[in-house]
């Protein structure tokens, strides 16, 4: 199926992965953003405008990769004009997520901070380990580029999330999220140690280490280019064109 999609954050480097990606797939593009009227070859379209783009267009879903405050922008407009919204932006604040739900009660809404199938299924086995090691101390880095935002990046976050809810379901102690460590700073039983490095043009490395007395297992995942992640984005806009309003999560575009 071809689709018709609205991408925002036009000039920014994920928008141009999801245009490169829908050309390729035969999908029509309708780029948007803020300040430019050109990028890279194709046209595109002022934000100011996005509400009366979405009404007369009627694109099948629209695709942000951009910035929270923008982000929660664009998904309300997407409610006021019936059109699904694909969310890929990361460091969203507790208030800009509930803004995000309630848009959902108008129309499909599916944010995910990682659109990587690869990066799913390390959550899946990060969840597994963590109920198999279960006094296991754990330790998450990851790595970005230098030009990323947001520390720790939205996928240490939602890994972070998944081990504190299987050490919840287990009734175990998940202590501390301890952000590096400085001087002299022992781990207490519990904590995990979070470790978010920038540097260069790295796409994105998620680390998990579970170590015990004698053993530690390594989970990693390593991203080659932007391009996983527009590709994921684009299958869960085609998953999500035409459902009902509400709240979906990318495993359920996977499953
Ligand atoms: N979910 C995933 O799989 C995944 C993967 C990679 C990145 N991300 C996230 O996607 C987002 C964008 O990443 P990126 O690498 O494409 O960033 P980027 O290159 O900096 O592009 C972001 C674009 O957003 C637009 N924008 C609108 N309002 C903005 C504001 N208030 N401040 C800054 N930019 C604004 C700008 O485009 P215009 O001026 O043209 O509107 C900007 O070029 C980040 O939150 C990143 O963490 C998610």
């Amino acid at each position: 199926m071809s689709l018709r999609l609205a991408v925002t954050g036009a000039t920014g480097r994920m928008a141009q992965e999801v245009v490169a990606e829908a050309d390729e797939r035969g999908d029509e593009t309708l780029a948007v953003s803020r300040g430019a009227e050109r990028v890279d070859g194709f046209e595109v379209s002022p934000a100011d405008d996005l509400p009366t783009l979405l009404a007369e267009e009627r694109p099948d879903a629209l695709v942000d990769f951009t910035d929270p405050e923008a982000s929660v922008e664009y998904v309300a407009a997407c409610a006021e004009a019936g059109v699904p919204a694909v969310i890929g932006t990361t460091g969203f604040s507790d208030d800009q997520l509930d803004a995000l739900r309630r848009a959902s009660d108008e129309v499909p809404v599916l944010h995910a901070p990682n659109f990587s199938r690869g990066v799913a299924v390390l959550t899946d086995l990060v969840e597994r380990a963590t109920r198999l090691l279960p006094d296991y101390d754990v330790e998450l880095t990851e790595t970005h580029h230098r030009e990323k935002r947001d520390a720790p990046s939205g996928t240490a976050n939602a890994l972070l999330d998944a081990i504190e809810a299987e050490r919840a379901d287990a009734g175990q102690d998940s202590g501390e999220r301890v952000h590096g460590r400085e001087g002299v700073a022992p781990r207490d039983d519990g904590d995990i140690g979070v470790h978010a490095r920038r540097a260069g043009g790295v796409r994105g490395e998620h680390e998990v280490l579970f170590a015990g007395g004698d053993e530690s297992l390594t989970l990693a995942h390593r991203a080659g280019s932007r391009r996983v992640f527009a590709s994921g984005a684009l299958d869960a806009a085609e998953w999500l064109a035409g459902r009902d309003a509400g709240w979906y999560e990318f495993e359920e575009v996977l499953a």
